[in-house]
């Protein structure tokens, strides 16, 4: 597994349902997680988990979003081909036009300080 980095002006953008299935991706989603956009829709968000990732990060994300709140949170992403890469994520819910509650997700490209702290931290918390 190799690290790959996004580029500063890069963000990622993902839609979900309220489910977590993945109804958008943008081009620099497609870009980093090297999977065909129409690969991407109709899969469960959880395709990109990487092993490092505690369980608590996602209930803790989930909790936010069922309650209504923003989520911001460092995540750790396996590619289609098995590399990696960090974001820092914001994650929302949202009303689409036609009334239904889905989710958005914004990734911006984390510091190489923050990378580092939050790769201990989670093989620390690895379950
Ligand atoms: C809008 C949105 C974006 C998400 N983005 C990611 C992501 O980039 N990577 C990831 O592993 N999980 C992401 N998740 C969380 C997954 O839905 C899932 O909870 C997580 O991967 C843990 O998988 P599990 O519930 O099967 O353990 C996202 C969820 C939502 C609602």
């Amino acid at each position: 597994m190799a690290q790959i980095h996004m580029d500063d002006r890069m963000l990622i953008i993902s839609e979900t349902d309220e489910r977590g299935i993945i109804t958008f991706a943008n081009e620099d989603f497609v870009t980093m997680s090297q999977y065909d956009y129409n690969e991407l829709i109709g899969k469960p968000h959880n395709v990109l988990r990487h092993p490092i990732m505690p369980k608590a990060a996602f209930a803790d994300l989930w909790k936010h979003l069922k309650s209504d709140q923003i989520w911001n949170g460092f995540v750790c992403n396996r590619t289609k081909n098995n590399d990696y890469y960090w974001v820092y994520a914001t994650v929302a819910p949202i009303t689409t036009p036609t009334g239904e509650r889905h989710y958005i997700s914004i990734r911006k490209k984390p510091s190489e300080e923050e990378v580092k702290h939050y790769t201990a931290l989670y093989q620390g918390m690895r379950q």
